[in-house]
Parts: structure tokens; sequence; C-alpha cells
């Protein structure tokens, strides 16, 4: 076996302790498969001496100085897991600058400031990979980065965000309004206790802006991602909306237009019964790839907002993050539609409320 690949997480929280546990269970596989030993050797969290040591792992240093782990001699691969902008952005800089490859899950930090991670890895020699930051059990971001070079993408589309898809499936199926739901999502532990980035749209606006990014090789300003939420959704929408044989479902779109401007939206779109989007479930995310030539490609699965305490995917992130890890895993996925199975509709067809 050659050495070890040696890793230091900054934020020990839902993710941290789930891809610790995972790593951790499947550790004889994935070294067979990355084809190097994964070792845990620094974590730093706040207050992490004062929590209970539950999953911490054996013979890691454990502390708060979050520096010190983004740039310690002994740490080949940064894993960022705190979130948020600050301190995270400025740890990545230090973790990249001082050689480190980088994994992190972050999606609003890679929405503000991934142009300049990205360009400061490559100066670098280094890797920054965030397969986990849009639709976690998905592998997405890969596909889009290796499987569609022979071909133009002209839109991505589809369900980003597991909270506000399980939401608006629950609302259509018992006729309960929003709040209802919404707390029975939060009860179920598919919204967290503020859900506003989920139910305001600015989670999906921030995936969308990564995803068109890779599809499209372009900077995506998050500002350029006309965003709604869901909140306003009444019972009265779904009973028209099934009258037209459609369902309210929240979309984010990013299309092409001729002469290269880009159109990006995420908002509630009347999609037909029909279509497979219609019959994405709860907090399933779906992402529909629309290109020149070969047509649409859909890839369905659990997304990121399904990743809470006590719920049975909880590793579906910290594996997306395990695979990111080895060159041996950089392999390419595509899920081709089958021909017994309904495409969605192009992005262009659902009919906006
Ligand atoms: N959970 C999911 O479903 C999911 C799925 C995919 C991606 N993600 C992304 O993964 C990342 C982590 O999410 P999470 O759910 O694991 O969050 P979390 O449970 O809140 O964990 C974050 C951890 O980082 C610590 N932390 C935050 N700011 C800190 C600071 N300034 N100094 C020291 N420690 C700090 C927190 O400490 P405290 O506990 O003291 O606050 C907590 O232990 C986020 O970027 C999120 O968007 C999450």
């Amino acid at each position: 076996m050659n050495t070890p690949l040696r890793i230091g997480i900054l934020g020990f929280g839902t993710v941290g302790r789930a891809l610790v546990r995972l790593v951790e269970a499947e550790s004889e596989r994935l070294s067979r498969q990355l084809g190097v030993e994964l070792r845990f050797v620094a974590i730093a969290s706040r207050a992490l001496t004062r929590k209970p040591a539950g999953d911490l792992p054996a013979g890691a240093r454990i502390g708060e100085d979050l520096l010190a782990v983004a740039t310690a001699p002994d740490v080949d691969v940064v894993v960022e897991l705190l979130g948020g902008l600050e301190p995270a952005g400025p740890l990545l800089v230090a973790a990249l600058g001082a050689g480190k490859s980088v994994v992190t899950a972050n999606k609003a930090l890679l929405a503000a400031r991934g142009t300049e991670l990205a360009r400061l890895a490559r100066d670098q020699g280094v890797a920054l990979a965030f397969e986990a930051a849009v639709a976690g059990g998905i592998p997405i971001l890969r596909a889009i980065r290796e499987s569609f070079t022979g071909d133009r993408i002209d839109a991505v589309s589809g369900i980003l965000n597991g909270t506000c898809n399980f939401i608006l499936t629950g609302m259509a199926r018992t006729a309960r309004p929003y709040p209802g739901m919404l707390a029975e999502a939060q009860a179920l532990g598919y919204a967290e206790a503020d859900p506003a980035a989920d139910v305001e749209g600015t989670d999906a606006a921030c995936k969308l802006a990564l995803l068109a990014r890779l599809a499209f090789g372009q900077d995506v300003p998050l500002g350029a991602v006309r965003t709604e939420g869901i909140t306003r959704l009444r019972p009265v929408d779904f009973v028209y909306a099934g009258m037209l044989g459609r369902t309210p479902r929240q979309l984010g779109i990013a299309s092409r237009l001729a002469g290269g401007r880009l159109l990006l939206s995420v908002r509630t779109h009347l999609v037909s019964n029909e279509s497979m989007l219609a019959r994405v479930d709860g907090p399933f995310n779906a992402v529909q790839v629309s290109t020149a030539r070969a047509g649409d490609f859909v890839f369905t699965g659990r997304g990121a907002g399904e990743i809470r305490p006590r719920r049975p995917s909880s590793a579906t992130s910290s594996r997306s993050l395990a695979a990111d890890r080895g060159p041996a895993c950089r392999r390419s996925e595509r899920t081709l539609p089958s021909p017994s199975r309904p495409r969605a509709p192009p992005a262009s067809s659902p009919r906006s409320t």
C-alpha cells in the first residue's frame, strides 16, 4: 500500500461526523478502490474539545485552531465542512496557498468565490473538489466536466432543492397548506429550523450558478440568477394546476441563448403530470442536461438536502466527499434515459406560474 493520504477536517458538524463514520466503516473498500489509505490526522471545529467525543477518529489531533489544520505540514487534503463565506474562504485560500488539495461541500462559498479558488488551485497544481456541493448523491458535476466534452451543453435544469421538493410534493398529495408541510419537513429533518435558504430559493440558486459555470465555462455571479421562493404557494394553486394536468415544482434552469448569453432562474414552474420531473418525489433531486447532438440526459437521486441527522441516507454527501479524494475515483458516470422511461420535457417546456 502507498503512503496514506492524510486528511485534515475543518468543521465537525452533520457532514463531518457522517464523513468520518463512512470512511471508517468502509476503509478497506475505499483503500482498495482508491489505491491509498485515507487517514484523518487533524480536526478543528468550534468548541470541539467540549463536545461529546463520538465519531472522532482515533489518533487524530483535535482542536479549535482552523488555520493550523488548513496549513499543517502533515495534512495532504483539507476537507472544509464549516459552511458560509467566513472564515471558510480565507482558510481555503490559505490551504491552497500552502499546497493542499481541498475538498468542500460549501456551495455558498463556491458560488461566491469558486472561480478565484479554482484559479488558485490550478496555479498551485493541486485539486479543488466539490462534487458534494450540488445534488449530494448524484455525480452530476463530474459528469458535466468529463462526459459531455464531445457535445455542446445548451441547458442544465432540474429539481435542485430536496426540501422544496418534499414540501411541494406533500402539498400536491395532501392539499395541506405551506406552513403545515414546512413543519412536517422540519419534524422529519428535511428542513432546517431556519429554512430560509431552502424555501426562498437561494440554496438552489447557488447550485445552479455552480452547474452553469461548469456547463458553460463562464463566470456566473449569483446575482444573475432570478430567484423566487415557494412560500407564497397555496393549496388552490395545486387545484388549478391539477385541472391543467400539471403540478408545481421548483426548477432551476440555466440555458444558453443565441449569442452566448445565459438565462438563469430558480422559481416555481407547472410541469406536466406526465413528465419525469413530476415523478421526482419527496426530497429527491433531478438534473437534466440538454445537449446539442445527443439530446437530453436526466440524472436523479438523493439530494444533499436529505442529509440530516436521523435520516437513513445521511452518508450521501459524505460518500461524494469520499469519492472526491482519490484520482482512482475520478471515473465519469452517465445515466442514459431508458427508452421505457419517459424523458423530462426540454428545459423550456414547463409552463411558468
Ligand atoms: N447537512 C447537509 O445536508 C449538507 C449536504 C451537502 C452539503 N452540505 C454543506 O456542508 C457544509 C457543512 O454542513 P453541515 O450540515 O455539516 O453543517 P453543521 O452541522 O452546521 O457543521 C458545521 C460545523 O462547523 C463548525 N463551525 C462553523 N463555523 C465555525 C467557525 N467560525 N469556527 C469554528 N467552527 C465552526 C460548527 O460548529 P458549531 O456546531 O459550534 O456551530 C459545526 O461543528 C456546508 O457548507 C453545507 O452547505 C451540507
